[in-house]
C-alpha cells in the first residue's frame, strides 16, 4: 500500500431534517450568500427550509448555476460577493451547485486578473471562503470532498481541480430532499457513485486489500439498492443508503493509499464539453470500453470484480471478465442509461476532434499514465 495522509475535515449532519441544523454550524455573525441552481429546491420546499433556518442571519441567495456549471455564471456570483462582502457560502443543490460554490470560494480573493487559470492552470490562491453544503442530488461526492469540475462556456473546456481549502465546513445529507428527483437525475447518480469507486478500485494491486473490500461493499449496495431508488426516490431506505454510499464513494477513504485511474472520467468530460452529455452518461458509454483496451493490465481485479461484486463463480478468467463486463452494461440499461455513442448521436468527428484535444495536452491517463490518445481512440470506437 503506498503512504497516505488522510484527513477528511468535512462535518456531515444526515437524516431527516437535519436542514434546520446549519444555524449550529454557521458563525452567527456571518453574511451568507446561499448559491443554488435552476430553480428544483424551490419547488420542493428545501429553499424553505433553508431560509427557516438561517432566519436571524444577513443573507442573500444567487441563483442559476446550471447543470456542469459555468465559468462565466460563476463569476458573477463572484462579482456580487466582492461588491457586498459576503463572508460565508452555502451551496443548496446537487453537485454542479457545490462544485461552482468552490470555484466562487476559490475565486473571491484570487489576485490574479484570469480566475479561470485557477483551474486551467492550478494557479495559487489563499483565503478561500469557508462554505457549507445542503446536498439534493446523492452523485457526485462534492459534498465531502475538495474537487470540482467546472466548463468554460466560451473555450468549450470542462475541467477538473482541487484543493484542500476547498472541503465543505459541513454538509447536510438529508434523504428525503431526493423524493422530488427525475428518474433520470436519480439514475445519474448511482451510476456516477458506481464509476467513482470503480475509478479507485479497477487498477494494479499494491496491497491494499481494505480498500478493495470497502470498494466492493459500495458497489454492491449500489447494485442491490439502486434500482428501487431508481423506481422511487422517496423511499427513504433506499434513498439513505444510496446517498451516503455516494458521498463514501468520493470522500478519500477508499482511496487513500491506492492508485486511482480516473481515465473514464477524463474521456466523459470531454463528451460533456462536446455535446452537454449528463456526466454520468458519459462514464456509462467510456467504461466498457476501457475496460476493453486496458484489459490486459486489469485483468485481475476485473476477475477479482466478477467474483466478489457479481457473484460470478464459474468459467474462466476471460469468461467471468466477460460476464461480469455484460452485467455492468445491464445494471446500467435497467436504470434506464444508454452506453452507446450512437445512442446519443456522437460521431466520428468527436471522437477525432477529443483525440486531437488530448495530443495536444499531452494526456496520460489511467493508473500508470497508459492511457494515451491513441488508446483513447480505440476506446471510443469500441463504444460507437
Ligand atoms: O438546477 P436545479 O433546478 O436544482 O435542478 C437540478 C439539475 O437540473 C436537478 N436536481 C438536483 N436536486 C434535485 C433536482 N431536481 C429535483 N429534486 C432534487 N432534489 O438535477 C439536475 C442535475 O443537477 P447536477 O448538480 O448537475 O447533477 P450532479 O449532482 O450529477 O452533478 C454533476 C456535476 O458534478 C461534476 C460533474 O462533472 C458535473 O459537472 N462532478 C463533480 C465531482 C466532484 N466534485 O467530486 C466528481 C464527479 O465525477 C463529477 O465530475
Ligand atoms: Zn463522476
Amino acid at each position: 500500500m503506498d503512504n497516505f495522509n488522510f484527513h477528511n475535515p468535512t462535518k456531515i449532519l444526515f437524516g431527516k431534517g437535519k436542514i434546520a441544523d446549519i444555524s449550529k454550524e454557521i458563525p452567527k455573525q456571518s453574511k451568507v450568500l446561499v448559491t443554488f441552481g435552476g430553480g428544483s429546491i424551490k419547488k420542493n420546499g428545501v429553499y424553505d427550509q433553508v431560509k427557516d433556518a438561517l432566519s436571524g442571519y444577513s443573507w442573500y441567495s444567487f441563483g442559476g448555476i446550471e447543470p456542469n456549471p459555468r465559468y462565466e455564471t460563476l463569476m458573477k456570483a463572484v462579482e456580487k460577493i466582492r461588491e457586498e462582502n459576503f463572508d460565508y457560502l452555502l451551496a443548496v443543490g446537487g453537485g454542479s451547485v457545490i462544485d461552482g460554490t468552490k470555484f466562487i470560494a476559490a475565486a473571491v480573493n484570487y489576485e490574479g486578473d484570469d480566475p479561470w487559470q485557477i483551474i486551467k492552470s492550478r494557479a495559487k490562491f489563499s483565503d478561500a471562503l469557508p462554505f457549507g453544503s445542503v446536498l439534493t442530488l446523492p452523485a457526485t461526492g462534492s459534498e465531502m470532498n475538495a474537487g470540482a469540475v467546472v466548463t468554460h462556456g466560451a473555450t468549450q473546456e470542462k475541467l477538473p481541480f482541487g484543493n484542500p481549502q476547498l472541503y465543505p465546513k459541513f454538509s447536510v445529507l438529508d434523504p428525503t430532499v431526493t423524493a422530488t428527483l427525475p428518474e433520470k437525475q436519480a439514475a445519474n447518480g448511482v451510476v456516477d457513485a458506481f464509476v467513482h469507486v470503480i475509478e479507485q478500485y479497477m487498477n494494479y494491486d499494491n496491497g491494499y486489500r481494505l480498500q478493495q473490500y470497502f470498494a466492493e461493499s459500495i458497489l454492491k449496495t449500489l447494485i442491490e439498492k439502486g434500482p428501487a431508488y431508481y423506481k422511487d426516490p422517496s423511499d427513504y431506505e433506499s434513498a439513505a443508503n444510496i446517498m451516503w454510499c455516494s458521498t463514501m464513494a468520493l470522500n478519500g477513504l477508499i482511496g487513500a493509499g491506492v492508485p486511482q485511474d480516473w481515465s473514464t472520467h477524463m474521456i466523459g468530460h470531454e463528451l460533456t464539453a462536446f455535446h452537454e452529455i449528463d456526466h454520468a452518461r458519459t462514464l456509462a458509454i467510456v467504461l466498457p470500453g476501457t475496460w476493453k483496451v486496458m484489459r490486459e493490465q486489469k485483468k485481475e481485479r476485473l476477475v477479482q470484480y466478477a467474483e466478489n461484486v457479481w457473484d460470478i463463480r464459474q468459467g474462466s478468467e476471460e469468461e467471468k471478465i466477460e460476464q461480469a463486463v455484460e452485467k455492468t452494461e445491464q445494471f446500467f440499461h435497467a436504470l434506464g442509461i444508454k452506453t452507446r455513442l450512437s445512442d446519443y448521436n456522437v460521431g466520428n468527428d468527436t471522437v477525432g476532434k477529443i483525440v486531437e484535444r488530448m495530443s495536444q495536452r499531452n494526456w496520460k491517463l489511467g493508473e500508470s499514465g497508459l492511457v494515451t490518445p491513441d488508446k483513447v481512440k480505440l476506446i471510443l470506437e469500441a463504444r460507437a
